[in-house]
């Protein structure tokens, strides 16, 4: 067997490569023979059968030095301790999820785990048959099943983009990151659902998908949440000062409180209620699992920006709270005209106005949910079922089909 001496006598390359890193060899050397630095060296020595590819990987690891490795890391490599958490600018390291700061938040990311769903599990039989024949459906019907996947269909994608590439790394808490991957599985379960629907009911999917492009209640909706995106999508921007804190709070409100709070409220609701009177049941079922999902996504998002101005109290000035409001009024005004474009006239025992009033209110609940004044006094829920579909449990299922509960490694084997 080749010793290490040896190695470096053969190859005379390796030899004056380590000799110019010596340095660096002998502190992560040192560190090594600290603790188990013994075992590794044997496990790193090359033998006669190791391959040359081999023996260059096991080579190559004495230059690794770990301090070098631990210092890229996010935030200081120290014990955690819970009062150094912070939701935005923390130096605490990042990949230590315990001890937890926000219980919520990982209570959240196990509720997340327990309801999960998959769209194959929801039958859409009666679906493609209705969705097929002449005359089971009004033209306004096929109208909302359209619009409403064609809205949905990239909706989902946007909101995931937003999140993987600009939210989860500005966000420096482990707990609501570990929530923010789940959320991130969630919206590709969504956009699968989508997919799912559309190809079932062999619909024109280059005519769906691009509804956002084409359709101008759909386009503005999109275009609308994407300027947020773009200010904080820049690998270079980094929060830290008052002006860079707040454009993160921007993009926020814009994707929990807009997007995801107000956006996707009245084709929910349209879809639900075509459900209610037992058409497309399959379809309404996968927006009902992803209406539950989307609920608790809010909650977390509203959780989120509590936190941050409880935190950082000097960026929710006066100004912030007009451009806040102003965002969620935005959103609510582009909405009820999604509405309108919808619902050219009444269906599904449901009209346009109804759904303005609708629409306020849940503007008032997301105005009052992030501190702020309600700006449509006196609106009342004309759609008071939609808050019990929202709780729904897994048990409890609406149009009591059946889903799979989740075993975990049930499906392992040693073998
Ligand atoms: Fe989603
Ligand atoms: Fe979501």
């Amino acid at each position: 067997m080749l010793s290490w001496d040896e190695f470096d006598k053969e190859d005379g390359a390796e030899t004056a490569a380590s000799t110019t890193t010596a340095t660096v060899n002998d502190m992560s050397l040192d560190k090594l023979n600290q603790v188990g630095g013994n075992a590794a060296l044997e496990a790193r020595a090359v033998d006669a059968n190791d391959s040359d590819a081999v023996a260059r990987a096991k080579a190559s690891l004495n230059d690794l030095d770990i301090q070098e490795g631990l210092d890229d890391l996010a935030g200081t490599s120290a014990r955690v301790h819970v009062g150094d958490k912070q939701m935005i600018n923390a130096r605490a390291d990042l990949n230590q999820l315990v001890p937890f700061k926000y219980d919520w938040a990982w209570q959240k990311y196990l509720d997340g785990c327990a309801n999960h769903w998959m769209p194959q599990e929801v039958n859409m039989n009666a679906d493609i048959a209705l969705w097929k024949s002449n005359d089971g459906l009004s033209e306004d019907e096929r109208r909302i099943v359209m619009r409403n996947l064609g809205f949905f269909s990239t909706a989902d994608s946007l909101v995931a983009n937003n999140l993987v590439l600009a939210v989860y790394r500005l966000i420096t808490n482990p707990e609501c990151r570990q929530y923010i991957l789940r959320q991130a599985f969630e919206e590709a379960i969504h956009t699968h659902a989508y997919q799912y629907c559309i190809e079932s009911l062999g619909m024109d999917e280059g005519e769906i998908f691009n509804m956002y492009h084409e359709i101008p209640s759909v386009a503005k909706k999109a275009s609308w949440g994407l300027k947020y995106t773009r200010s904080i999508s820049d690998p270079k921007f980094e929060t830290g000062t008052p002006e860079t804190d707040r454009q993160f709070l921007r993009n926020l409100i814009a994707y929990y409180c807009v997007l995801e709070g107000i956006f996707f409220y009245c084709g929910f609701t349209q879809i639900l209620s075509m459900g209610r009177r037992n058409k497309m049941t399959g379809t309404a079922e996968q927006f009902q699992y992803i209406l539950r999902d989307e609920s608790m996504h809010l909650n977390f998002g509203i959780d989120v920006i509590n936190q941050i101005k409880i935190e950082n109290p000097s960026l929710w000035d006066a100004q912030m709270k007009d451009e806040a409001t102003q965002m969620i009024l935005q959103g609510t005004q582009l909405e009820i005209e999604y509405a309108r474009d919808t619902m050219p006239r009444g269906v599904l025992g449901m009209n346009a106005a109804m759904m303005e009033d609708y629409l306020k209110f849940i503007a008032n609940r997301r105005l009052s949910q992030i501190g702020l004044k309600e700006e449509y006094p006196g609106t009342t829920n004309p759609f008071p079922w939609m808050s019990e579909i929202m709780d729904l449990k897994k048990e409890k299922n609406f149009f009591e089909t059946r889903v799979i509960e989740y075993q975990t490694g049930g499906a392992l084997s040693w073998d």
